[in-house]
């Protein structure tokens, strides 16, 4: 299954109804929602008073990308603003073992975001508590920068893993995803892109959406 989750970081803020109805319209599955503390990552992006108003604006999947230290902290709060993923990143996350737990306790999936520069070993543990594994393939806290090359082949290896484990994790990918490099991909063993400034700088972005699933 090919998903898409347009992160809403590169959208209009001051015209966010527009780009949400284009959303809702198009074939992209999911929203994905960058949340950034500016300790984390070196950015601030936005929190739960935009959030709670795009849950209810769409009945699609709300895939929340938590850049945020400490991140059980708002797990609840999360789970009341609506979120479907609640993403949280291996390094922000010291008992990440309890954290998933408690994320799908409150009727959540969860997902476990990794570094660029952070090895696989990192998750090796809890494939089987998580229910998707993001690959940053940019360092975070910034739409529009480049797709490290490098994770093609984390990519290949984290479905080794997840197969040899006989789990069902999605692979996720965040980061300098374009309708050039979407196909390999999806070819290599990735489930959902995530891709912001590709969709809404494009001249057509329901357009842009179809081809990076196609
Ligand atoms: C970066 C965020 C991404 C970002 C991707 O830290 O996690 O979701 O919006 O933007 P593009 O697709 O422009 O690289
Ligand atoms: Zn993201």
């Amino acid at each position: 299954m090919k998903i898409i989750s347009p992160s809403l970081l590169s959208a209009d803020f001051l015209n966010l109804q527009r780009d949400i109805d284009m959303l809702n319209k198009s074939e992209a599955q999911w929203f994905h929602l960058d949340i950034m503390d500016g300790v984390f990552v070196p950015n601030i992006s936005y929190g739960f008073p935009i959030i709670a108003p795009i849950r209810k604006s769409t009945t699609k999947v709300l895939d929340v990308h938590l850049m945020i230290t400490q991140p059980e902290r708002y797990i609840d709060d999360f789970a009341k603003a609506g979120a479907d993923y609640l993403t949280v990143h291996s390094e922000a996350s010291p008992h990440l073992h309890r954290t998933l737990q408690y994320i799908r306790s409150k009727g959540m999936k969860a997902g476990v975001a990794l570094n660029p520069h952070t090895p696989l070993s990192a998750i090796e543990e809890v494939i089987d508590m998580a229910d998707m594994i993001l690959l940053m393939s940019v360092n975070p806290g910034f739409g529009g920068q480049s797709f490290i090359d490098s994770t093609m082949d984390k990519i290949v290896r984290l479905k080794a893993m997840i197969t040899a484990k006989g789990a069902s994790t999605l692979i996720q990918v965040d980061g300098g995803v374009t309708p050039l490099n979407a196909k390999a991909l999806f070819d290599a063993g990735v489930d959902v892109v995530v891709a912001g400034s590709a969709v809404f700088n494009s001249k057509d972005p329901m357009q842009t959406i179809k081809d990076i699933i196609k």
